[in-house]
């Protein structure tokens, strides 16, 4: 089985002239905001990145964004617009990626996420992510601590899973 996407929405590859979008749902989502260039360089120069843009028709509603580092993906980045949050989106920017690392060799999937941000943290271990460490004052911006998960192995079991929770997903959005 594929990843599949509910009707209106879909998912591509960033590009530069989306930037400005993603940055109004950054400035929303996230305590100090990211500059343009960030995003200029994820697309344009470093080659292991790989951003996306979650799309209802034309609208940019979400976006996310990895670094593929060996046989390694680390999640960098994710935000849905806040008018959209609750619907599923997230789950499934993350499911786009997770159904990507499933089918390239990777034997783990990396992120950091701020201690306060439980939404976050329950959006991860509802895809089985394990906290495996805590790296001090890493969010320089507000001298936050950054939970480490990861989540591996990738194997049958899991892609069982994946497929099962992407039909999960498609069928709430039919409702
Ligand atoms: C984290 C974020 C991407 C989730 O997106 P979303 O579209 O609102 O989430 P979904 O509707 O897909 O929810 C999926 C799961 O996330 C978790 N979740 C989402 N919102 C939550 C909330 N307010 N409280 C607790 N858990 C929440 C739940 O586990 C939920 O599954 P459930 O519906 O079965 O309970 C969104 O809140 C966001 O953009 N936050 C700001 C940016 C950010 O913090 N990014 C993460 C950086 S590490």
């Amino acid at each position: 089985m594929s990843f599949e996407l509910p009707l209106n929405y879909h998912i591509r590859g960033m590009c530069i002239d989306d930037i400005v979008d993603v940055l109004a749902i950054d400035k929303l989502s996230f305590p100090t905001p990211a500059k343009p260039e960030i995003f200029e360089y994820e697309i344009e120069e470093n080659k292991i990145a790989e951003y996306h843009c979650l799309l209802e028709r034309d609208t940019i509603v979400g976006y996310d964004g990895f670094w593929a580092i060996g046989d390694e993906i680390h999640i960098s980045t994710i935000a849905i617009h806040p008018n959209w949050r609750g619907k599923g989106l997230g789950e499934l920017l993350l499911q786009n990626s997770l159904f990507i690392a499933q089918q390239n060799p990777v034997t783990m999937v990396t992120l950091e996420v701020r201690t306060s941000n439980k939404a976050a943290q329950s959006l991860y271990k509802k895809y089985q992510f394990k906290e495996v460490g805590l790296r001090k004052k890493y969010y320089r911006d507000t001298n936050e601590d950054a939970i480490l998960m990861t989540l591996s192995p990738l194997d049958a079991p899991y892609a069982n899973f994946l497929n099962e929770a992407n039909q999960t997903l498609l069928s709430q959005f039919k409702n």
